[in-house]
């Protein structure tokens, strides 16, 4: 890892106006400077670079950031990648922290095994290009598919020959273990070469390193399976890589779309094609994490598959996954019995090209026209057919395209519009009673532990139904805690890190979560309780809840929510006490008083939640009291004692804490 330390005199050295002059020319704009984006194409500049917020962003398409997340974007970096480019561009010597034994060895093993990994694949290229038998069958292979010498070196393939022990021999004598052969997949439980007679793949992780391998069967008709692959390991996570990932990622960016293919074969086709943004999910099943690593770096994806697929139903199926991260979906199906690999070669890049414009559906159309075609004339068929395109379209979490898709599919299979309509917000709405069923159980918790408080008074509660479906869903009150729960967010994003308490280590973050826990789920600002959430998963990770993680956020609304917190200024508004309730002596110096506002701050968001139960109780008690219902009645009343009884007590407290001076 690299020290806080260093990171710290990165952010404070990068200068933006020269980490982006490196990429941009640009001009004095004012205060400001301005060029072309370099993140889209334009011909009249819309990058602005603020040097005095030491920012910059487009305006065109929203990209920009700081430093590092400029370097991030426009290198196509991981954070220590980039935090290692400015330090390097600035002469920083970069420091690592000390890491736990545990760490040291995993990291330890971890460098080892790539070791490993770029052994093997030197050993296979090897065979491949300086042996006669491997340039004769594994590169006279490639040559009669047609993969240019080019495209072999770039993409690492190589070849194994038919020995048992050859390479496992060659690396024990170069020093390599083999106890890290086998974790690897290289040597297998018999301790031979796994991979033998085959033309290999190498599988690169986002960054480049080697991960892994694939090897293509080069006889036909034998039982062996046709591609066999390296196991998953410390350095190989197989749901989170794709096939060609780390040569189209640039391509991907600026094509705004990333194709996805079946096979090894048909990534490297298109690459060579001038088709770089292109990656292979290797015949499996596609997984969130794949999902999300294309989602980095665009909502845009295009399935190409194969005329043959019998299985396609079965990939669709798995497309509502893609759905669900509210990704931009399209599908192509090409020519009976062509893959993207014999099409490309038999009609040409051009054709090829036009083709996959031309042929791409949206999804879901393709879906119901896939689906409708089988289900014809047959009424049954066809009502499960409305089913299944309905629960896809329920799963997109934008409202307008779902109403688009909505349309478009009650044409095609000359449905109603509104039937459509009503079953999508049938599902949808399921799906959103079931989150806050969960929500409300949580509130429900609460009282029931507050009114265990109090000694000799049991009361049965309602049941979750009762209480979540007549008062709280029904009635959201609106009780302006938003301003509360921005100083909460402001509060964990600029002290998240330092310590409320030197001798527990507690963090302001740990103090402030562990105190808004029962409350946050219902935060009325939707950005602030996303990043409330994100803190509660980071603390979970053991991480720290840092701004810079906020600052570089990959979702826009959270970026810019950051942005806007850490750069307003304090208002020192005199009437603030009396508007925000909100006392001036702690407002002066933040920096110094953010364990008193951390305090005063979360005493005041509890007695707001909880003036907020009561309102919420005194409801239900008017309602036990309209329905007649007056045990139960009388039961919330004395769950509103006990309310009142907190209430009073955080309202002293909180007075304790103003007095604090
Ligand atoms: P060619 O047929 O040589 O063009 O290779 P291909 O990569 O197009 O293979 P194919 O279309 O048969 O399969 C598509 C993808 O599914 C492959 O790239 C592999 O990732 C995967 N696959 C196919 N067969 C096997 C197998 O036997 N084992 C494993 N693990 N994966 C396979
Ligand atoms: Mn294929």
């Amino acid at each position: 890892m690299i020290s806080q330390k260093t990171v710290q005199e990165i952010i404070e050295t990068a200068k933006i106006e020269e980490v982006v002059g490196d990429f941009v020319s640009l001009k004095r704009a004012g205060v400001n400077l301005k060029g072309l984006c370099p993140f889209h194409n334009e011909k009249t500049p819309s990058f602005v670079v603020s040097p005095s917020k030491n920012l910059c962003k487009c305006f065109g398409c929203g990209k920009g950031g700081d430093p590092i997340q400029f370097i991030r974007e426009h290198e196509n970096m991981s954070y220590p990648e980039a935090l290692r480019f400015l330090a390097n561009k600035y002469g920083i010597k970069v420091e690592e922290t000390e890491t736990s034994e545990e760490q040291r060895q995993e990291r330890q093993l971890a460098d080892s095994l790539y070791i490993v990994n770029e052994f093997a694949l030197k050993h296979f290229q090897e065979q491949l290009l300086e042996t006669d038998y491997g340039k004769s069958i594994g590169l006279g292979y490639f040559k009669e598919r047609g993969f240019r010498q080019e495209i072999i070196k770039k993409f690492g393939l190589g070849f194994t020959p038919n020995t048992r022990q050859d390479f496992k021999t060659k690396a024990l004598n170069a020093g390599y273990k083999e106890e890290h052969l086998s974790k690897l997949g290289l040597v297998s439980k018999a301790g031979n070469d796994f991979f033998r007679n085959r033309v290999m793949f190498t599988i690169h992780s986002l960054t480049g390193k080697v991960v892994g391998f694939a090897g293509r069967i080069l006889v036909k008709g034998t039982k062996a399976p046709k591609y066999l692959n390296s196991p998953e390991s410390e350095i190989y996570n197989k749901s989170k890589t794709l096939y060609g990932a780390y040569f189209a990622k640039t391509a991907i960016r600026k094509n705004d779309e990333c194709i996805m293919v079946e096979g090894y074969t048909d990534v490297l086709s298109l690459h060579q094609a001038g088709i770089e943004h292109v990656v292979a999910s290797s015949g499996t099943s596609l997984t969130e994490g794949q999902i999300r690593l294309i989602k980095r770096y665009t909502p845009n994806m295009k399935f190409i598959y194969d005329g043959d697929a019998a299985g396609i139903k079965a990939a669709l199926r798995g497309l509502d996954l893609v759905l669900e991260q509210d990704m931009n979906v399209k599908v192509v199906l090409l020519p009976e019995g062509e893959d993207p690999d014999s099409y490309l070669k038999k009609v040409g890049t051009t054709v090829f090209k036009e083709y996959i414009d031309k042929e791409a559906k949206d999804f879901i159309l393709f879906k119901t026209q896939l689906l409708l075609e089988e289900a014809a004339g047959d009424p049954i068929k066809k009502a499960n057919l409305i089913k299944d395109i309905v629960e896809s379209i329920a799963k997109i979490p934008d409202p307008i395209k779902r109403s688009v898709f909505v349309k478009e599919c009650s044409t095609v299979m000359d449905v109603e519009e509104q039937i459509l309509v009503n079953e999508v917000n049938k599902i949808f709405n399921r799906n959103i009673q079931k989150k806050r069923l969960q929500k409300s159980a949580k509130i429900n918790q609460s009282l029931q532990a507050l009114a265990e408080d109090v000694q000799g008074i049991e009361v049965p509660f309602p049941t979750e139904e009762e209480f979540s479906t007549k008062t709280i869903v029904s009635k959201p009150s609106r009780s302006g805690n938003e301003f509360q729960e921005k100083d909460i967010i402001r509060l964990l994003l600029e002290f998240g890190e330092e310590l409320m308490d030197k001798e527990e280590a507690l963090t302001v973050a740990h103090y402030i979560l562990a105190n808004v826990e029962e409350v946050v789920e219902d935060f009325e600002n939707p950005v602030y309780k996303k990043i409330a959430l994100e803190c509660y998963e980071l603390l979970g990770q053991e991480k720290a809840v840092a701004r810079q993680h906020f600052i570089q956020h990959q979702d826009e609304e959270i970026k810019q929510t950051t942005l806007n917190l850490l750069s307003s200024p304090y208002e020192y508004s005199p009437n603030w006490e009396k508007i925000h309730d909100q006392p001036l002596q702690t407002q002066k110096k933040p920096e110094d008083n953010f364990i008193n506002d951390t305090l005063s701050s979360v005493n005041r968001f509890k007695l707001k939640s909880i003036i907020k139960l009561c309102a919420q109780n005194q409801e239900r008690i008017k309602e036990a009291f309209s329905e007649g219902d007056e045990i139960k009645g009388f039961q919330l009343m004395k769950v509103q004692q006990v309310l009142n009884e907190k209430r009073k007590i955080m309202a002293e407290q909180l007075g304790g804490t103003v007095v604090l001076k």
